[in-house]
């Protein structure tokens, strides 16, 4: 049969998966299948239309209907980016704006960051032939500071607005604002940044929830429009009494579904990072004790702080026969769609994060989820078909939960958007239009840090130039006028290095400072500095990057998150030399920094008290050194903090050894200041307690 043979191999040969053509070709056909599948697709000419006649249009759709991949690339074919323009999409998440991103330019067939790109805080992947531009909320409202009509784009985007996080919210009045400013000036008699022609904005609000009424209304009785999503019928399961340990019961419920249902991926909501990471390890130890032929599971991680190449894993399908269990945070919520779902487990519990604006404390708390989040999670499982909902809670205790999430702005520290608005020229913030308030004393509390920091003047007015430059840089105030400060001690390289390492969260094992934490990044960056400056002569860039991967595994430092500190160095040395700041360092004197350290951070300070606790001077809370400080044990007489943060205590984290007298110095000028401060503008007398 050597004829039979012959052909069939001739067959298998055209058929190559491997062939780059035909495989191309094959994903171009099926990634077009998929997406005439989805119900917005039927949706095209009606949407259009509804965005053509109205200014402001919400749209509200299930999860999984194709709102954030498709509606951009309706625009775009409808003729919204002629001419230049950009339609810029926000999401509440870095994650989302990655993977949405990487997802739609794989639907055009156009590299990441030419037609399709995404912008987020540190990691700019656009350029100027982008027009779908995914971006954080964030980042959209910085954009504003450098082109206050956000005069480029034609349509904006905002997307998942139901999470209402403080951006979003500031974002829903600055657009209204600019909408109308931007229509006021009409067919181009103003030009906006850089000379550009302003036509009028379209502005789009998506939501997910149920709750789109409180956007019509704030948008006096906008448009809204429904996407009919397919949502098949969910069974929803709780448990008889309330559960103790729901990681545990998590656990359970996942290799349940797995020995007992049909074929179908898990989908298990859990609090964290670490949590998710200790149930991954959990998963695969059981899977172990299970016969061969049982243990095909697949355990999937999802956060936010994931590197990018593994969250798109969960994207994935499943190896045949094999059985995906995808442990996601809140994020699989409503801003990623994971294929494949058809059970879910809902643990009930979120990680929130809350500030208390008297305390000056940012606490994070595992928290029941609201009902409007445990409906949208058990919706997950009926995407593709008729699904399973399994939550760790009674039923009673469902009926208990808030209807939904308390928005962020009610919940957080204000000083950063604050100091946005001011100078975005937004004097009035009591009066500013926001959608739901933030409370008088958490933005009084906010006016007056900013003050102190030296951001606004007197009659909390914008500084200049202090102010402005704070506000121009991406950090937080504190960072920035760290800075600042750090200018003018001569230690700015230092301090560069210092606030990179802060945002970046990296770890600080090994170089240990006797001075503190600061130091101790210091010493951490520098060292891996000399040792790729060393290497320098080998210079590849894959080879220094191995290097880089080299030195921080026998360091036990995270590469990933020191690389993200050498990426926001970098951007920010450009920014404060944009300034006009020298960058000079102040070289062994290390009191100099430190001392540039207790004036910058004087806000957060702590004492030793006879019991060996600390008394932060702001508030006058007691809180510990948290263990993972390099000063847990030795526990100096003074320190400033970074974080004051309550899990299952209070804690101080990221510290530096300071001399009391130096607060004093401080104090001083604070004195000084507050005399100065227009005490009409603002009742302030409870910042002074440190003085
Ligand atoms: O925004 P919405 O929730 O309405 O849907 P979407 O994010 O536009 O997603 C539409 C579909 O695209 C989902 O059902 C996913 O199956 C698919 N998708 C994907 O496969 N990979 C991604 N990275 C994003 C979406
Ligand atoms: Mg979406």
């Amino acid at each position: 049969m050597a004829q039979g043979e012959l052909k069939s191999s001739v067959l298998n040969r055209k058929r190559n998966p491997k062939s780059p053509v035909a495989s191309r070709s094959s994903k171009r056909q099926k990634i077009a299948e998929h997406r005439k599948s989805l119900p917005i697709a039927s949706e095209e000419e009606h949407l259009i239309k509804a965005v053509q006649k109205n200014d402001i249009l919400i749209i509200v759709g299930e999860t999984g209907s194709g709102k954030t991949t498709q509606l951009p690339q309706f625009l775009f074919n409808a003729g919204f980016c002629r001419e230049g323009k950009m339609v810029g999409i926000t999401q509440p998440r870095r994650i989302a704006a990655l993977t949405i991103a990487k997802r739609v330019a794989e639907e055009c067939d156009v590299p990441l960051g030419q037609k399709v790109g995404y912008a987020v805080r540190f990691d700019d992947t656009t350029s100027s032939s982008t027009r779908l531009k995914y971006m954080t909320d964030g980042f959209l409202l910085r954009e504003a500071l450098v082109d206050r009509l956000l005069s480029r784009y034609s349509v904006i985007i905002i997307d998942e607005a139901h999470e209402r996080t403080v951006h979003t919210d500031v974002l829903l009045a600055l657009l209204k604002k600019v909408q109308r400013e931007r229509s006021e000036i009409g067919g181009g008699v103003l030009r906006g940044c850089q000379g550009r022609k302003v036509s009028p904005l379209k502005l789009i609000i998506m939501s997910a929830s149920l709750d789109a009424r409180v956007f019509c209304d704030y948008y006096g009785g906008a448009k809204d429009f429904h996407v009919e999503g397919r949502q098949f019928d969910v069974d929803i399961f709780y448990t008889v009494h309330p559960e103790t340990d729901y990681v545990d019961a998590a656990l359970n419920t996942i290799f349940q579904i797995h020995s007992e249902e049909e074929e179908g991926d898990i989908l298990v909501f859990l609090t964290g990072q670490e949590e998710i990471e200790s149930v991954e390890r959990l998963v695969q130890e059981k899977l172990q004790h299970l016969p061969e032929d049982e243990r095909k599971l697949l355990p999937l991680a999802i956060f936010s702080a994931l590197p990018s190449e593994q969250q798109m894993r969960v994207f994935a399908p499943a190896p045949i026969g094999s059985r995906k269990v995808v442990l996601a945070t809140n994020i699989a919520e409503t801003s990623i769609t994971i294929p494949g779902i058809r059970y879910v487990v809902d643990s009930g519990v979120v990680k929130a994060r809350t500030y208390d604006p008297n305390k000056g404390m940012e606490t994070l708390d595992v928290v029941p989820v609201s009902k409007a989040q445990a409906i949208q999670r058990s919706g997950r499982a009926g995407r593709e078909g008729y699904g399973k909902s399994f939550h760790l809670y009674p039923e009673r205790d469902f009926w208990k939960l808030e209807d939904s999430t308390k928005p962020e702005i009610k919940r957080c520290n204000l000083s950063n958007v604050i100091l946005q608005l001011k100078a975005l020229g937004i004097d009035d913030i009591v009066g500013f239009d926001f959608i739901d308030k933030p409370s008088r004393s958490a933005i009084v509390k906010a006016l007056a840090e900013l003050h102190l920091l030296g951001a606004l003047t007197d009659d909390c007015k914008l500084a200049k130039p202090a102010g402005e430059q704070m506000a121009r840089l991406p950090l937080k105030p504190v960072y920035s006028r760290a800075l600042i400060l750090a200018n003018q001690f001569n230690c700015l390289e230092e301090m560069l290095i210092t606030v990179a390492m802060l945002s970046a969260r990296t770890s600080r094992n090994h170089f240990v400072s006797v001075e503190g934490d600061h130091l101790t990044y210091l010493s951490v960056y520098r060292e891996l500095d000399e040792f790729l400056e060393e290497r320098k002569a080998e210079n590849s860039e894959a080879k220094a990057e191995k290097n880089m991967r080299k030195w921080c595994k026998d360091n036990f430092v995270n590469s990933r998150s020191l690389k993200h500190a050498r990426d926001i160095y970098r951007q920010i040395r450009g920014n404060v030399e944009q300034m006009g700041f020298n960058v000079s360092s102040c070289g062994d004197d290390m009191l100099e920094y430190r001392k540039c350290l207790a004036a910058s951070f004087f806000l957060k300070a702590a004492q030793r008290q006879m019991d060996g606790t600390y008394r932060a001077l702001e508030s006058g809370e007691i809180v510990h050194i948290h263990p993972s400080s390099v000063l847990f044990r030795s526990k100096p007489e003074c320190v400033i903090f970074d974080e004051l943060m309550q899990t299952s205590q209070k804690y101080i984290n990221n510290l530096t050894r300071i001399d009391p007298l130096w607060l004093a110095e401080s104090a001083l000028i604070i004195t000084k200041q507050m005399s100065d401060f227009n005490a009409s503008c603002l009742n302030t007398t409870s910042v002074l307690s440190l003085v």
